[in-house]
C-alpha cells in the first residue's frame, strides 16, 4: 500500500470516529427532547446511506460555480444550537443559513430555539431531503430551496450563516456585495472568515467544532 492510500484510509478512519463522537454528545445534550429523536429517526430516513459528501461529485458536475465552493463539512447539531446561543438572536427571528447543506443550522434553530428558517444550497438533493424531513415532522416555519444563494432575494433574515470556508475569493466577494442588501442590524455568522466590506460590523470571534475538526466563526452585523 502506497503512503497516499494510508494517509486517505487514515483520515477516513478520523473522520468516522469524529463524527461518531459528535453524534453521541449530541445525544447526551438533546436526550430529553423528544423533537430531536424525531428528528434524528428522519434524518435517518431521509438520507438513508446516501452521504452528504457524495451529492457534490453527482450534481455539481454541471454547475458554473468554482468547484471548491462545492467541497462539503457539516456544522454538526450541538455546534448550530451553540451559535444560535452566541448570535443573540431572540425566538420568533428568521434565520437564514446561505450554503445550507443537511440543514442542521435551520433545524436547530426551528426546533429548539423557537425561529423560523430557510435553508438554500445549489445542490437539489439537500433540498428536496430536507424539505421532506421539514414535511414529515409538520415544521411549517422552515423552508428548504435548491438555489444559487447570490442570485435569490432573501432579504428578511434576522440571522444569516455562511458556511464559505473553501469558497473562491470571488464568490465571498460577490457575497460581500449580496450583504449590502440585506436589512440594517441583521447578524450574520462567517465560517473560517469575515465578510469584508464597509457596511459590516465585526462584533466577534470563537472557536467551535465541525466536521472536520475546530474553526474560527465570526458575528457581524450589518450597519
Ligand atoms: C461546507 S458545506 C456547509 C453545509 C452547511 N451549511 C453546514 O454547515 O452544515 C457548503 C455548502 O454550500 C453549498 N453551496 C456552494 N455554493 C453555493 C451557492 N452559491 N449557493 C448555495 N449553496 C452553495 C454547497 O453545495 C455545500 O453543500
Amino acid at each position: 500500500m502506497d503512503r497516499e492510500w494510508a494517509d486517505l484510509i487514515r483520515t477516513g478512519v478520523y473522520h468516522a470516529f469524529r463524527s461518531l463522537g459528535i453524534e453521541i454528545l449530541e445525544m447526551a445534550h438533546f436526550c430529553s427532547t423528544p423533537r430531536f429523536w424525531e428528528w434524528w429517526v428522519q434524518m435517518k430516513l431521509g438520507y438513508g446511506i446516501r452521504s452528504p459528501y457524495s451529492f457534490a461529485a453527482k450534481e455539481g458536475a454541471g454547475l458554473l460555480i468554482p468547484k471548491g465552493n462545492l467541497i462539503y463539512g457539516e456544522t454538526p447539531l450541538l455546534t448550530a444550537y451553540q451559535l444560535l446561543d452566541w448570535s443573540g438572536v431572540p425566538p420568533g427571528s428568521m434565520v437564514v443559513d446561505l450554503s445550507g447543506g443537511t440543514g442542521k443550522f435551520v433545524f436547530a434553530a426551528n426546533l429548539f430555539k423557537d425561529m423560523k428558517g430557510t435553508g438554500v444550497d445549489i445542490l437539489p438533493s439537500f433540498a428536496r431531503i430536507n424539505q421532506g424531513i421539514a414535511d414529515a415532522m409538520g415544521l411549517t416555519g422552515v423552508r428548504f430551496l435548491c438555489s444559487d444563494f447570490l442570485t435569490t432575494e432573501l432579504w428578511d433574515g434576522d440571522l444569516y450563516y455562511l458556511s464559505g470556508t473553501t469558497f473562491a475569493r470571488e464568490t465571498l466577494e460577490e457575497a460581500s456585495r449580496w450583504f449590502a442588501h440585506v436589512k440594517s442590524g441583521a447578524a450574520i455568522l462567517s465560517l473560517s472568515t469575515p465578510i469584508s466590506g464597509d457596511h459590516l460590523v465585526l462584533e466577534g470571534e470563537r472557536v467551535y467544532s465541525f466536521s472536520w475538526g475546530n474553526g474560527h466563526v465570526y458575528l457581524q452585523k450589518r450597519k
